[in-house]
């Protein structure tokens, strides 16, 4: 652990800031997500309100080359789906909407998968899992835990319910880096890894597949898919390590677990 990577009082206001500016933003763009929409309209819509709205800057767009203002997964796409007109939503749909927004300086990150009219069972439910994995995660966020603690949770829980976690994506530690570390995996052995301080900024975004783990990257070198083609879904928050547990920076209305712990 880089000593950039414990958070003075400063910084972490300036997080607390962007990190809800992020959430508003996922709570700002739900009322569009319906039949009938593309990804390249939601991606629109996002732009100008971080822009002229929160008067914040749009982390995905030109990141290592990537085209658009916020990332759109759909179905069987893992990650890094990219905004498109072609995309249109249709009723059973589930879609990933990842935001990541700078303000003065210091990155939010948050992503929710939200479903589109009526869906399968197995969309519903995987969509839950996925979430409950977030949770999960979270809850083992304290000083004296291990981030081999968080991916045990993830991952344990998504198992026993009969999904798999992407191994090749994760967490990542963020504050003025992006993709800072350490890397935050959604596997692993409890007590294992890096030890948690108070003062550390990292995401849990566990990516779960309702078959294999295994994924494959599309030749615009940007979207993930499974490789069986079957769905899966991700949610994301940032989360500071307090001296008590932890603190969800991206914490959102509709989200069902405590801000604080
Ligand atoms: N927001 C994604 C994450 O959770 C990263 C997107 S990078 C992009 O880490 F370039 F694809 F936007
Ligand atoms: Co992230
Ligand atoms: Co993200």
């Amino acid at each position: 652990v880089y000593k950039r990577q414990i958070h003075n009082s400063e910084n972490i206001e300036k997080m607390r800031v962007v990190g809800a500016l992020a959430a508003t933003q996922l709570e700002m763009i739900e009322e569009y997500i319906k039949p009938g929409v593309s990804t390249a309209e939601l991606d629109r819509i996002c732009h100008d309100y971080t822009v002229n709205v929160q008067n914040a800057i749009p982390a995905p767009l030109n990141y290592r080359g990537f085209p658009k203002s916020i990332c759109t997964s759909v179905n069987h796409v893992v990650c890094h789906g990219i905004p498109s007109e072609e995309k249109v939503l249709k009723n059973g749909d589930i879609v990933n909407i990842d935001v990541t927004l700078i303000k003065d300086g210091f990155h939010g990150d948050t992503s929710k998968t939200f479903l589109v009219g009526d869906c399968s069972v197995l969309a519903e439910r995987l969509t839950s899992v996925s979430k409950e994995a977030l949770y999960r995660g979270i809850k083992q966020v304290k000083p004296g835990n291990h981030l081999g603690d968080i991916g045990h949770a993830t991952q344990s829980y998504s198992e026993k319910n009969r999904f798999s976690v992407v191994r090749e994506y994760c967490g990542h530690g963020i504050g003025e880096i992006f993709h800072d570390e350490p890397q935050v995996l959604h596997y692993g052995k409890r007590a294992s890894g890096v030890e948690l301080k108070a003062g550390m900024i990292f995401t849990i975004e566990p990516m779960v597949n309702a078959g294999k783990a295994a994924v494959k990257l599309l030749p615009d070198e940007w979207t993930v898919v499974t490789k069986d083609h079957k769905l899966t879904a991700q949610w994301e928050h940032t989360i500071l390590v307090t001296e008590t547990g932890y603190e969800i920076l991206t914490l959102r209305s509709d989200d069902t677990i405590e801000r604080c712990a």
